[in-house]
């Protein structure tokens, strides 16, 4: 299985929780990292990833612009070459509470889902709080990934 995780992060923390995602998945995944604004969709897509997961930030009230955006050329990408991802899920990292974040949670989770060349979405976006604007995770929050990255790997086997 290929899985591609997806990060559009500034100051790391996004590559932070992809890289403890990424140590979650038994061997015989073939798991790679990259930013949004380093790969561009039509290369992902030439790769045909069997799981993806699509991460980004909370700013400026919004859920990742980039991310989104880059979603959007995935599934164009994809289209035109008649292919899909079989799983896909996504995280947003974030500096206010985590209740507070909850309606762009939804709505990214959303914005997956409605990515038609993505044919699961798993039920649960990740978020993952951080200290201040600029990080770290907050350990908690760590431990809520791990979880979370168990749970997703399990609905996806
Ligand atoms: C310009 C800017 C705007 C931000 N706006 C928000 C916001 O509206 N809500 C929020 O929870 N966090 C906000 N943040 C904090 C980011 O969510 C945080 O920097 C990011 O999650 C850290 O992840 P990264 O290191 O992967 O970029 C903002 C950060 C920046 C730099």
């Amino acid at each position: 299985m290929k899985v591609q995780i997806m990060t559009d992060t500034r100051f790391g923390n996004g590559t932070k929780l992809a890289e403890t995602l990424k140590g979650k998945f038994p061997d015989n995944y073939d798991v790679k990292i990259a930013d949004v604004k380093e790969v561009s969709a039509e290369k992902v897509a030439e790769d045909v990833p069997d799981v993806i997961v699509l991460g980004g930030a909370v700013r400026m009230f919004m859920g990742d612009k980039k991310t989104i955006k880059w979603m959007k050329e995935l599934n164009n990408c994809l289209k035109k070459s008649g292919k899909n991802i079989k799983y896909g899920t996504g995280f947003l990292t974030h500096a206010l509470p985590t209740d507070k974040v909850q309606g762009y949670a939804k709505r990214f989770l959303e914005k997956i889902n409605n990515t038609s060349a993505i044919e699961k979405t798993y039920s649960e976006l990740l978020t993952a709080r951080v200290e201040g604007q600029e990080g770290p995770i907050l350990p908690e929050e760590m431990e809520k990934a791990i979880n979370y990255a168990q749970s997703f790997i399990t609905w996806c086997e």
